[in-house]
């Protein structure tokens, strides 16, 4: 780790190292920030359950669950049910692999797994280490910064280029509209974390411009967790659990009731030669 460090320092990469929480809590207390995070997680369960409440999409989706097991053609063991399950979270969900081969996958795998880090990160060091006293191991800080890095560059990819509205109905990419809530929130909340961050390891003292970037911070992570019921930041709880639905039922020959696929060979014409299916 020493070696690291002394590497990462010589390339004058030393930001990535410092853990910002711990420069922040000498001048707003520890237990703020700690309970800034815990509001943030608190407002994710309520948006969370106000969305199932309103929309009662999990209540359909159990009700369809059960409608479609009394037409299952075998019963599964609890066996079969766990490697189904298993096979899930290594395939569907870690893998996105309902987004197919290529950018769109990628895209999503790098906000994702982005997030995901920069979310874990920034627990650990908020909790764990951020007194000034404290001594962070330098891999957290180091984690919290690519994980931001590969979310602003995966969403940002999508956003710009995937998004269906730009990539198939040609709509320009300035055009915001509501369903953009989650990924701008995504993007911005990383993007002003790191310029944030990097002003702070400046040390400007009394200048304003540090200072700027940790309200806009604070202002997109407000966004991002008080916009669950707006958003699509529930997907990311909705999505496994679809996932799951399916491939067991797929296992247990019920289908969801829908029909098994044709005994015929798939003919799409000629049209299907000359462009990939974008247009939806
Ligand atoms: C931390 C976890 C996750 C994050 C940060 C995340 C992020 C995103 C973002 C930013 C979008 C674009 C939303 C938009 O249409 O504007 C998206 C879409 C999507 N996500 Fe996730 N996601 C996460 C977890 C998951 C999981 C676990 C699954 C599947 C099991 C999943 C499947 C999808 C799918 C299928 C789309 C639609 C993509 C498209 O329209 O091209 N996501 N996600």
């Amino acid at each position: 780790m020493d070696r690291l460090l002394e590497f990462l320092n010589n390339k004058g990469v030393v930001l990535l190292t410092i853990n910002p929480f711990s420069i922040l809590s000498e001048t707003i207390p520890a237990i703020a920030i700690q309970t800034f995070v815990i509001v943030m997680g608190l407002l994710v369960v309520i948006g969370t359950l106000v969305d199932i409440i309103h929309k009662k999409n999990v209540k359909y989706f159990f009700e369809n669950a059960k409608k479609a097991k009394k037409s299952a053609k075998k019963v599964l063991t609890t066996g079969e049910k766990t490697s189904v399950i298993i096979k899930t979270i290594a395939s569907d969900i870690a893998t996105t692999s309902e987004l197919g081969a290529g950018k769109r996958r990628i895209a999503h795998l790098l906000g994702m797994y982005g997030t995901i880090l920069f979310w874990i990160s920034s627990v650990i060091m908020i909790f764990c280490y951020v007194s000034p006293s404290s001594i962070t191991p330098v891999a957290w800080p180091i984690i919290w910064h690519v994980g931001a890095i590969m979310t602003v560059l995966g969403g940002s990819w999508f956003w710009f280029f995937l998004r269906v509205d730009v990539y198939s109905e040609a709509q320009p990419w300035y055009r915001i509209i509501q369903a953009d809530l989650f990924v701008l929130a995504l993007i911005t909340t990383s993007l002003f974390g790191l310029i944030w961050s990097f002003l702070q390891s400046l040390n400007l003292n009394d200048r304003w411009d540090d200072k700027v970037f940790l309200i806009l911070f604070i202002i997109s992570n407000l966004v991002l967790f008080g916009g669950v019921y707006w958003s699509k930041f529930a997907h990311m709880f909705y999505k496994p659990g679809a996932a799951i639905q399916k491939n067991l039922a797929e296992a247990d020959g019920s289908r969801d009731n829908l029909p098994p696929p044709a005994d015929a060979p798939e003919k799409y014409g000629m049209g299907i030669k000359r462009e990939a299916p974008k247009h939806y």
